[in-house]
């Protein structure tokens, strides 16, 4: 059996029992499905087939190492947002040529590590980032590949947190300013232009802001090549959504593809995509103990965690909703409860007022579709060690993170 399915109740991920898992590790811990994993990038790289395309999995939505590993076997490249993600590239076996770099504020190191290596492309996010880099790779005699960040000017529709291509957002640039910049970086002779790059937001699920977006950078590639400026790639970036609640209306991946490969028909591009929570979002969940229980004066429950913010933050940050169900549900009749962690913030709440079975202290709880932007987000707020993380793999579980001690997290301080 693959993914997380029910074995007489009891919830099971790829053919081991959660439970089991949880007993050994201690809680709270991340869960993930190796083949989930696997099922949906060879989904997406599918889908992509009529097209040259190259899918860099974006490595701020689970940097746990095994996790990168595991796409760098199935044959994704990576995308690194920064000197930490690209050593994660790295040591996951990505080789340079395989990587690219985004973000807004590289930091001079960053820049020159990334012309050291001779990642595939830079994506630059400004004109004082290209003289930065210019003069690195001069330094270096090293030509930096780049790609340009084009700010669309696109509402993604998603959370106003993860929406980064209107031009509010301090993404990317205008296609006016970036064309002029454009021009000018194909004259300058340590600058490779490579392509160019966009990242309209995350959590999209509506076609229409991909297609325009996609079709941004079509035109502007088709009017760089007219004055001679031949382009080797788009990258459209990552974004695409997924459904944490049932019957949520999401994009299917067939329709994305299809939008990409309509805007990339008939040109010579290369189609890069950036994803990330596609991926491994559903191949996660955080399993967590119940440590309390406490009436809500309405009548409700307060169900007390051991996760929290810490392990899981989208909840607090972006009010987002994960399903939230027992790992053995007992039978009885439903309670109504707020699903809290442990952490001193109001806001530190995994699900409000949930419909969940009979609970007792000792439960265990699973958080669903935590494979991406949960462990990656975790903090050592409260001075609470980062929880563990597991894989399970062809009905084999292993640990892919040990879950961090308080001497582990106090070893920084004088
Ligand atoms: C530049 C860039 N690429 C790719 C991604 C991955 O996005 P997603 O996880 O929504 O696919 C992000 C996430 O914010 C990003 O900032």
């Amino acid at each position: 059996m693959s993914g997380f399915t029910r074995d007489a109740h009891a919830l099971v991920c790829d053919g081991v029992p959660v439970q089991a898992i949880a007993a050994e590790t201690g809680t709270p811990v991340h869960v993930y499905s190796a083949s989930v994993i696997d099922a949906r990038y060879r989904q997406l790289d599918a889908a992509l087939q009529a097209v040259p395309h190259r899918l860099h999995y974006a490595i701020k939505a689970n940097a746990t190492l095994a996790i990168v590993r595991r796409l760098r076997a199935l044959g994704a490249r990576a995308d690194a947002n920064s000197a930490g993600e690209l050593e994660v590239a790295l040591r996951a076996g990505f080789s340079p040529g395989d990587i690219v770099c985004t973000g807004v504020g590289k930091t001079r190191e960053e820049l020159a590590r990334a012309i050291a290596l001779g990642v595939a492309a830079i994506n630059v996010e400004s004109p004082g980032e290209v003289d930065r880099i210019e003069h690195l790779a001069a330094e270096a005699r090293s030509i930096a590949r780049v790609a340009v960040r084009i700010n669309p000017d696109i509402d993604a529709g998603s959370h106003r947190h993860i929406s980064t291509g209107h031009r509010a957002t301090k993404f990317g640039m205008s296609v006016a300013d970036a064309t002029q910049m454009l021009r000018d970086m194909a004259r300058r002779p340590w600058l490779k232009v490579t392509g160019l790059h966009l990242h309209i937001g995350s959590q999209i699920t509506a076609l229409e802001p991909f297609k325009r977006g996609a079709e941004t950078l079509i035109a502007l590639a088709e009017s760089l090549a007219d004055d001679g400026i031949r382009l080797e790639h788009i990258d459209l970036g990552g974004g695409l959504g997924i459904a944490y609640q049932a019957n949520q209306p999401i994009v299917s991946v067939e329709e994305y593809a299809a939008v990409v490969m309509d805007a990339v028909r008939g040109t010579d591009l290369t189609v890069l995509l950036e994803p990330g929570r596609w991926i491994t979002g559903p191949a996660g969940v955080l399993v967590t103990t119940v440590v309390d229980l406490k009436r809500r004066p309405d009548g409700g429950w307060f169900v007390v965690v051991d996760a929290g913010m810490t392990d899981l933050l989208r909840p607090a940050l972006y009010d987002a909703w994960h399903t939230i169900e027992a790992v053995s549900p007992r039978p009885g009749e439903a309670i109504r409860a707020d699903v809290v962690g442990p952490v001193c913030e109001t806001s530190d709440t995994l699900g409000r007022d949930r419909a969940l079975p009979p609970i007792e202290v000792g439960d265990l709880l699973a958080v669903r579709d935590t494979g991406a932007y949960g462990a990656a987000m975790a903090s050592n707020y409260n001075r609470r060690p980062i929880a563990a993380e597991a894989i399970v793999d062809g009905g084999k579980w292993q640990i892919a993170r040990r879950r961090q001690t308080i001497d582990d997290m106090l070893q920084w301080d004088a």
